[in-house]
């Protein structure tokens, strides 16, 4: 039987072989990305790409990347969602479409991987305004079939833009300006399990019951949104992403993805840590062991748990996932980790590194959660407390509850499992209200960043080059980039610096910067070999891992950074910058906040 891993070789080679080059997994937290806290897709990191930039490995790109959706926290607990993942992509970069995307896809899954194709079924667009039904897409699959003397006259559906259409804000409502999309066919794989009646009175290929997975999407990105609705890209391009534990349960004929290879091992350790069986606790086990795989992931990318962006996902993450384990009588969370890190080392070798700082993160916020906890408790008991005497109190009031949750963040489970009930309903119609507020906050921000200010989050890139380089030049070599973080607003970069930097040192810093600003230096990059490009000098420190070739950007002869891109042209366009504050970040690292002049 194939194992994860062995699914990723057979999926990259077949692609190589076709023209495509490897690119390497981007930081689950991106890095240049002002619009989202996560990466969710292979095609994320190639925004700039698919919007018509050239990529210095060409145009047929592959990869496997590791994604996290935060948004699907709450479907957790079926026998096919996870919010950590893995995603197998390819892409082409104005280069091949359809004709050759669909087939090879179709021969990778039933070839490759020697599914059978009896079992596949099929989702294609239905058309929306100006953009046709996609009459192609089905013919294609049809003949497919149809050489293999397969039947899919009743296996091939079309669906219009809540089913099949992709971009990344969803819908062609939901886009914002200068956002990329386009009609995509899905691949169902049929599970064969029976129709459960409580998600419809007949099943179809997207009904939540569970009998279908999806195990593929290609996304036929050629459109962009403008003021006047859809227009053509200057390149039609193809996005596919395929869920790699989908395949695995596909490949492993398992009805549920949990109880595939991947993920037994980790069943078996939570069984013996609880003493509770996964046949009973189904839903529990599958949001411990998404949980702690995410939190993983996500504390090895060194987030720290908080209650903003990234550190409140990652909180929120550890904190259900314990609830739940201790709701089955765990007691140690240890042996978990230690069973996921065993189970993922094989692909992603730097967990072994990490895991140290993992287990740290993990158990310094179960430790916090504890503390919560046991605050909440005092707070409820001494605001029901009668006469002297603390009295155990089980049930209290929706505002008491929320209080709770705003207070303490606890969810409404977590603030069950310390033994309080409260009017659930009311709870949910506080709640709502409170997530229309923060709803729209997110879009806000989600709207600020986009490709209509995408010029900004450029030029912010460049100036981050330049930061580095006056660092290095003005405080020394030690100094190397730990992270970089980029809104339209401004920059954020980490690097090693052991101590405050002085008024004058900024100044300096600044004054540096300003007079390559000045100097109007051209940016230029050039593809090189890996060992070329470091022996020449050039700075990387997230250099990639798979490509043996790599993009050196190089701004006049100031500057040498591996680097995807994109930058300015000239440095002119940076006009003015400053350093707006700087801070300890611990570990002998510093962080420093820079603005342009818009
Ligand atoms: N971007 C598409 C998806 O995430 C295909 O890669 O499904």
């Amino acid at each position: 039987m194939l194992k994860a891993r062995e699914i990723i070789d057979i999926y990259i080679s077949f692609f190589e072989k076709r023209g495509h080059k490897r690119i390497e997994n981007s930081p689950l937290i991106p890095e240049n990305d002002p619009t989202t806290l996560f990466t969710s897709s292979g095609m994320q990191p190639l925004i700039p790409y698919l919007l018509g930039e050239p990529h210095p490995l060409g145009k047929r790109l592959t990869n496997v990347q590791n994604c996290f959706r935060a948004q699907d926290i709450d479907e957790v607990g079926d026998n096919r969602h996870t919010t950590f993942f893995r995603m197998l992509g390819n892409w082409s970069l104005g280069d091949y479409f359809k004709s050759e995307q669909i087939p090879w896809f179709f021969e990778f899954l039933t070839k490759g991987l020697g599914l059978p194709a009896e079992k596949l079924y099929i989702s294609v667009f239905n058309g929306y305004e100006n953009i046709p039904r996609d009459n192609l897409s089905e013919n294609i699959w049809q003949e497919l079939f149809d050489n293999e003397g397969v039947d899919i006259s009743d296996r091939i559906f079309y669906y219009g833009v809540d089913k099949n259409w992709w971009s990344r804000s969803g819908t062609p409502k939901d886009m914002p300006i200068g956002e990329p999309g386009g009609p995509d066919s899905e691949v169902f794989f049929d599970l064969g399990t029976e129709h459960d009646k409580k998600f419809g009175e007949k099943c179809h290929i997207n009904c939540e019951c569970g009998r279908f997975l999806e195990i593929g999407n290609s996304v036929f990105m050629e459109y962009k949104k403008t003021e006047n609705g859809f227009e053509k890209l200057s390149k039609a391009n193809v996005d596919f992403g395929g869920g790699l534990e989908r395949l695995l349960a596909a490949l492993e004929n398992k009805s549920d993805i949990f109880q595939t290879s991947l993920f037994l091992p980790i069943i078996k350790t939570i069984e013996n840590e609880t003493a509770k069986k996964y046949g009973d606790y189904k839903k529990e086990i599958r949001i411990i062991i998404d949980h702690f795989i995410a939190s993983t992931f996500i504390a090895a990318s060194n987030v720290i748990p908080s209650n903003k962006e990234q550190g409140y996902i990652l909180r929120r993450l550890i904190r259900r996932g314990l609830d739940n384990f201790y709701k089955l009588g765990g007691k140690e969370i240890m042996p978990i980790m230690r069973s996921i890190a065993g189970q993922y080392i094989d692909t992603d070798p730097e967990l072994e590194e990490k895991f140290e700082n993992v287990k740290n993160t993990i158990l310094q916020e179960e430790e916090i959660y504890r503390t919560t906890r046991e605050k909440a408790r005092v707070l409820i008991e001494k605001k029901y407390k009668t006469g002297d005497e603390l009295k155990g109190i089980s049930k209290i009031s929706s505002e008491d509850a929320f209080l709770l949750y705003s207070t303490h963040g606890l969810s409404p489970t977590q603030i069950r499992s310390l033994g309080y009930e409260f009017n659930e309903q009311e709870f949910a119609k506080k709640m709502e209200e409170h997530q229309k507020l923060s709803r729209a906050g997110a879009e806000k921000k989600f709207k600020g960043g986009l490709a209509d200010n995408s010029t900004m989050t450029v030029k912010y890139h460049t100036a981050t080059h330049l930061l580095h380089a006056a660092l290095r030049k003005i405080l020394g070599n030690h100094v190397e980039q730990k992270g970089s973080n980029i809104t339209s607003e401004r920059l954020r970069f980490d690097f090693s610096h052991p101590e405050k930097l002085t008024e004058e040192q900024i100044k300096k810093i600044e004054n540096l910067i300003n007079e390559k600003i000045n100097d109007n230096l051209p940016i230029a990059f050039e593809a090189m070999d890996k060992e070329k490009a470091l022996k020449s000098g050039a700075l990387g420190f997230f250099i990639a891992k798979y490509a043996d070739k790599v993009n050196v950007y190089t701004i006049g002869d100031f500057s040498k950074e591996v680097c995807g891109g994109p930058h300015v042209d000239f440095t002119g366009k940076l006009k003015r910058f400053s350093i707006i504050k700087q801070e300890n970040i611990g570990h002998g690292a510093r962080r420093i906040y820079g603005k342009l002049e818009n």
